[in-house]
């Protein structure tokens, strides 16, 4: 492997320690504990990973973290109520709802009815309008880390060519606005590749900064970039593994051992965009908390 391993592990760990700095300062000088309350719709295995990890990364940055865990044929209108009392309890500051959900709640009527000051996710549309206009807010975590792993990595984007595989709501879309803005650690050319793209290898070998968020195994192979690019992996999948205990592994939205030979950094799965995620989410819980005490710093 010729490329230079980009560690979402240890950047995270960077970037929680900052954030549990900031939080002890809180508690000690405005007696003031930042609060996040996780809901988990459903008995999905992943997800109840995902929120286990959350809570635990929030307790140890020295956060107040509680999770609601509702049975997969909870009602729309009892999903709503629990994010109602949510945004009345002055305990938390930050509000995530799990995804995804039943089939039976609607995605966007329970991402609507989060009170956009504690929408620590950053999907609400009123957050997405404000990063859409280069005012952003609440970033979503995973595009937020990416892009804290880009310029702690000594990648800053401006000027370059970033292509992005996927265009959803939670990374592609995001992503694309985060990184064209006119400001620091931006100012990229951003292309955003899907389904529907003709000739997607003619695009992604054009990138310096290739982000994979597609959610299909090892779909970028060597030949579809070119030499020294920078790739960002978002994408996790369970593949068989009959030899693993579990049964399966991760892998991600790149095919890592040959496109390792042709990068200069990439990030690995597991180990790379995932603890992003989670510091990034902390460091929105912490922004909730002192917002709330101080809204002209927003
Ligand atoms: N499911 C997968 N990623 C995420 C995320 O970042 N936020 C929420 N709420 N659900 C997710």
């Amino acid at each position: 492997m010729s490329a230079t391993l980009i560690d979402g592990t240890s950047i995270a760990a960077e970037v929680r320690g900052e954030v549990g700095e900031v939080v002890a300062e809180m508690r000690n000088k405005h007696g003031i504990a930042p609060g996040l309350a996780v809901v988990l719709i459903g008995d999905d295995p992943a997800s109840a990973v995902y929120v286990r990890m959350k809570e635990r990364a929030a307790i140890e940055a020295g956060m107040v973290s509680e999770t609601i865990n509702l049975p997969a044929d909870t009602p729309q209108e009892e999903a709503l109520a629990v994010v109602q009392r949510l945004n009345e309890d002055a305990r938390y500051h930050g509000i995530l709802v799990q995804l995804p959900l039943p089939d039976q709640i609607d995605e966007d009527t329970v991402i609507q009815s989060i009170n956009p000051d504690k929408d620590v996710d950053g999907l609400h549309p009123f957050n997405m309008g404000l990063l859409m206009a280069g005012k952003p807010r609440f970033i979503p975590a995973t595009p937020a880390g990416i892009q804290q792993m880009l310029l702690r990595t000594g990648n800053d984007p401006s000027g370059k060519h970033v292509v992005v595989c996927g265009r959803s709501n939670i990374v592609g879309k995001p992503i694309m606005n985060l990184l064209m803005q006119r400001q620091d650690g931006a100012n990229a050319t951003v292309s955003v590749c899907h389904t529907r793209t003709r000739d997607l290898a003619t695009m992604t070998r054009q990138a310096d900064i290739l982000i994979a968020a597609v959610g299909s195994p090892q779909m970028i192979t060597a030949d579809m970039v070119r030499e020294d690019v920078v790739v960002i992996d978002v994408g996790v999948n369970r593949v068989d593994a009959p030899e693993r205990r579990r049964g399966y592994r991760l892998v991600g939205d790149v095919d890592f051992d040959a496109v390792a030979e042709k990068a200069a950094a990439i990030t690995p799965v597991p180990g790379g965009v995932g603890p992003m995620t989670i510091a990034m989410l902390l460091q929105n819980t912490m922004n909730a908390a002192r917002w709330s005490i101080h809204p002209d710093l927003r």
